[in-house]
């Protein structure tokens, strides 16, 4: 094959403005000599992504994503690297004829029989009487004449070989139909259609290839048969690297950066319907890692909303364990009364399915919760026992709000206190989850040189993880003066434990925490915390670490007092009394 000239290459790149390009998917403004925007390769809050004019280059600061135009159009536009220089080359007015480059698909001619035969089952379904009747049905359905164009239904004739005789006709070589699965030859060496009397599925890849088909029943006398047959696997189609519906959804899949993922075709036409385009279904099979990549190539983000029977439940709890193994962002729809999709909107109404789907879904904690609390047992003690260590085992590396909040939600459903769960919590895990702020709700006004450390402090978490050890090992990981220092703690912690299991390095970046900080506590972070020296020193650490010691003893002490005050017996006063001393002699031999 030939190859473009690095001349020719670098010319078209010399005439491309990258800002004008750019800009055209991601909304830019200049300051100095770079422009920035919100990446558009990943999720993010506050602009991390610059484009360098002078360079003709952009680069992500937070994601790491960089490259030049080439590149940036290889990734926003699925395009080959010829592809996207000839699209370039076009904006430039550069005229180099490309015919010669491109590799021709050595799958192109099967390709391109599929097309033929998908264009046949259309012209079948449009305009014949037995497509009058599958459009009754289809009807029927909810499927109305746009939804049959936009998704390139068909209809397979109930002759036994007219798909055969047709595409003969124009040339097609058996041998290729049969190759694709389209006819079979029967024992008097007759070729049929594999499909026949059924509705018609085009299957295409990502890059829109139609690659196979599916047919369902329609007809009553049919209603013993399998409900769909499947192109078997043929050179162009493996079901289990396809997604149904994957190439249509793709602009709206990195538009809204998500996937929404269903089970079946019917449920992505009716998620189609509802609004919810951003569709794909895995086709009944149990997901693939090849799906889940495929996928992961355009969006970190996907919503599983499988059927609301005990087989889709299941399917849930496998797809999930794939997306984790991945590290996508994963958001569950359980639909209720064991509904699919579909029935879900005949049920109700299409615009309940969207709203369902973007407020109803829960996370895969909750998904693992709701799982095991299913086949629990109340009255038994083991069950909760078992119960209570699946829940600990699910929650224990996450941040200290998830852990408290299930920590309440265990109490209650196994009416347990709440403070002997968390104790069992502790002794499971050995971590220190203390409760803490009941004694400062009580707090006094408080002393601004607190408040100052406090803040400080937060500097020295972003530097390494060894000082939010130091710190939640003395104070207790829900400790703060402020919320507001504790939420940030809270998030850069996390942060430390995702890029652990990502990279397997415990650090963070200040870029990161700021982008997963939310607005109050960016500005806290901004105008409070950014230290402005250069070095954070231990020794500094510790001055902080003892004022936050006198800040905790005095409220303990104070804690005592009233309580000392407010004992019923006299025998209580005078335990609470001894434990104050033993603990000011402590305090004041610096423990
Ligand atoms: P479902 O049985 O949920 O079908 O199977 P559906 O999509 O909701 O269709 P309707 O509403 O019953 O018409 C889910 C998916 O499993 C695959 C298909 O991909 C189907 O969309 N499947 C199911 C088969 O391949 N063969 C079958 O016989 C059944
Ligand atoms: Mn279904």
């Amino acid at each position: 094959m030939a190859r473009i000239s690095e001349e020719v290459i670098n010319d078209i790149l010399q005439k491309t403005d990258i800002v004008d390009l750019i800009s055209t998917r991601v909304a830019l403004s200049k300051q100095g000599k770079s422009y920035f925007g919100l990446c558009p390769f990943h999720n993010e809050k506050t602009p991390s992504f610059s484009v360098e004019p002078e360079r003709k280059i952009y680069n992500c600061f937070s994601c790491g994503e960089k490259g030049n135009a080439i590149t940036f159009l290889q990734k926003m536009d699925n395009l080959s690297y010829i592809e996207a220089i000839e699209s370039l080359a076009e904006h430039a007015n550069i005229s180099i004829d490309f015919s010669s480059f491109k590799k021709e698909n050595p799958h192109q001619k099967l390709f391109d029989i599929n097309r033929d035969a998908e264009n046949f089952y259309k012209l079948y379904l449009s305009s014949t009487k037995q497509g009058v009747q599958a459009k009754e049905y289809l009807k029927n359905r909810g499927i109305e004449e746009t939804i049959i164009d936009k998704f390139n239904l068909g209809l397979a004739p109930s002759e036994f070989d007219l798909l055969y005789k047709t595409l003969t006709d124009k040339g097609i070589l058996v041998s290729d139909l049969h190759d694709l699965g389209l006819v079979k030859q029967g024992k008097n060496e007759n070729f049929y259609d594999l499909f026949r009397d059924r509705i018609i599925f085009p299957i295409h890849d990502e890059y829109g290839n139609c690659v196979g088909f599916s047919g369902r029943t329609y007809l009553e006398k049919d209603n013993e048969q399998a409900k769909y047959i499947n192109s078997p696997q043929t050179v162009i189609f493996t079901k289990s690297n396809i997604l149904y519906n994957f190439h249509s959804a793709l602009q709206e899949i990195k538009k809204s950066d998500r996937v929404v993922l269903f089970e079946g075709y019917m449920d992505v036409i009716a998620a189609h319907r509802s609004g919810v385009v951003e569709s794909v279904a895995s086709m009944g099979t149990s997901l693939t890692t090849d799906q889940v990549r495929l996928i992961k190539k355009y969006t970190k983000n996907v919503t599983i909303c499988y059927d609301g029977d005990p087989a889709g439940f299941e399917a849930t709890a496998r797809a999930i364990k794939l997306f984790e193994q991945e590290h996508m962002k994963i958001k569950i729809v359980l639909l209720p009364e064991k509904l699919d999709p579909d029935d879900y909107i005949k049920k109700y109404t299409p615009d309940a399915l969207k709203n369902y789907i973007n407020e109803k879904w829960v996370d895969h904690l909750e998904f693992a919760y709701i799982k095991s609390n299913m086949n629990i047992d109340f009255t038994k003690m083991l069950d909760i026992e078992h119960f209570k260590k699946t829940i600990f085992d699910l929650i224990k590396n996450t941040s200290n709000t998830i852990i408290e909040s299930y920590i309440k939600r265990l109490s209650n459903d196994t009416k347990v206190s709440i403070e002997s769960i968390r104790q069992d919590f502790n002794q499971y895990t050995k971590r220190n989850i203390r409760n803490i702020t009941e004694t400062q709700k009580k707090a006094l006004p408080i002393d601004h040189k607190y408040l100052v450390a406090e803040r400080n402090i937060i500097n020295y978490f972003m530097k390494d993880i060894k000082y939010i050890a130091s710190f939640n090992n003395e104070f207790g990981d829900l400790f703060y003066i402020n919320p507001i220092a504790r939420d940030i703690r809270m998030v850069i912690e996390d942060l430390y434990a995702k890029n652990e299991a990502e990279t397997g390095i415990m650090s963070v970046t200040e870029e990161q925490v700021i982008a997963a900080l939310n607005d109050e506590q960016l500005h806290f972070y901004q105008t409070k915390v950014k230290y402005k020296m250069v070095e954070l020193l231990d020794k500094e650490f510790s001055d902080f670490f003892s004022v936050l010691q006198q800040y905790i003893n005095t409220l303990m002490q104070k804690d005592l007092e009233e309580k000392i005050k407010n004992a019923p017996t006299v025998v209580e006063k005078i335990k609470l009394a001894e434990y104050r001393d033993v603990h000011i002699k402590e305090v004041k031999h610096g423990k």
